[in-house]
């Protein structure tokens, strides 16, 4: 039996993805077409262009067996057999790799995230980028990064940009392939993007549901998607031209205008612990230290400093109450595959 084990990394977005574009379908719409006419729908593409920065220290392992006589797929995560949701969005990856391969065998899946999973860690971006890079290599389709960021980026549009280490891009566009982009920048700061872990929990709005809520009932969803058009473009020049401080203003805007409008539609990702970080965060800086935030859709807080500030920010803010850890991270962190016996 053939099997594959890939690593990939989360990351996090300083220009936030959030909303799907006018027409775009979910997976769950195209599970009963034809690959060929899956393949060429409009699916799960964003509304926006995003940024992100792959970092290096934090990880999901996955490993893809195609066994023959199991009679169902199988997702363990964590050591843990799953049934829900998670499992039947892994199958409905497994499956488009299965038509694509021309393969009916069954698979088993064991992931394991070194942090806290589904809770705003960007875990379904390693996870699916992990799960498209080992499918495809364990069941012999000879693909490249782009076509697998292509592939995962219909399950969760977030982990098409974890097929690469570093900066990357996902900018939509009204065609049916999409895949990210890594962004050549010479002159990009040296920094490290400090994580503080605030919970081990889930969270109980996943980022699709919260977008779908945010289009539908948000009364300043339609200035955010100006605001986020703008805001990477910005962005994308801040990081070319090496301005750090540039880079941070923008990406806690990108953040705070996010989570501005999906709070206008009911939806409160932090926690108490998330606003004593942004505090935090405030305090260092009007203290003379270059430091900023960004938020996804969870409590933790990602701080991103000038790497020689990386050991004093961290000291901080690991002290906040709440705060259950920090974790250095850079950006880096490009996947890798591997054939397995
Ligand atoms: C706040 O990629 O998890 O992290 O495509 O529905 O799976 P789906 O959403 P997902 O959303 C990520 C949202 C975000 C911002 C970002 O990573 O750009």
């Amino acid at each position: 039996m053939t099997a594959a084990r890939a690593i990939a990394h989360p990351n996090f977005a300083l220009a936030k993805y959030w909303g799907k574009a006018p027409g775009s379908v979910s997976s769950r719409e195209t599970t009963r077409t034809s690959a060929v006419l899956r393949s060429a729908a409009f699916e799960n593409v964003p509304a926006v262009p995003s940024l992100s920065i792959t970092v290096d220290a934090i990880f999901t392992t996955t490993t893809v067996r195609f066994e023959k006589g199991l009679g169902s797929d199988v997702l363990v995560l964590g050591g843990a057999p799953q049934y829900g949701d998670k499992a039947k969005r892994a199958f409905a990856l497994i499956d488009r790799v299965r038509l694509a391969a021309g393969l009916s065998t069954r698979v088993r899946i064991d992931t394991t995230n070194s942090f806290p999973t589904g809770s705003g860690l960007a875990s379904s971006a390693s996870g699916f980028a992990a799960l498209g890079l080992a499918a495809t290599k364990a069941a012999g389709l000879d693909w490249d990064a782009s076509r697998i960021s292509d592939l995962v980026r219909r399950e969760s549009a977030s982990a098409a940009r974890s097929l690469f280490g570093g900066y990357v891009e996902l900018v939509p566009k009204r065609e049916p392939f999409l895949a990210a982009l890594p962004i050549e920048a010479p002159r990009a700061p040296a920094l490290s993007v400090v994580v503080c872990v605030v919970t081990e929990e889930e969270k109980s709005v996943s980022s699709g549901a919260g977008m779908r809520a945010t289009a539908e009932t948000s009364p300043y969803f339609l200035s955010w998607l100006e605001f986020a058009i703008r805001n990477y473009r910005d962005q994308r020049d801040a990081l070319l031209q090496g301005s750090f401080e540039k880079m941070g203003e923008l990406a806690e805007a990108s953040a705070l205008a996010m989570h501005a409008t999906a709070l206008a539609a009911g939806l409160v990702y932090w926690s108490g612990t998330t606003l004593a970080l942004i505090h935090a965060v405030r305090a260092l800086r009007a203290s003379g230290v270059p430091a900023y935030f960004t938020i996804d859709a969870g409590p933790h807080v990602k701080v991103l400093v000038p790497r020689a500030y990386e050991e004093r920010v961290a000291s901080t803010l690991a002290h906040v109450p709440g705060v259950l850890r920090t974790i250095n991270t850079r950006p880096g962190g490009a996947p890798s595959v591997e054939i397995v016996p």
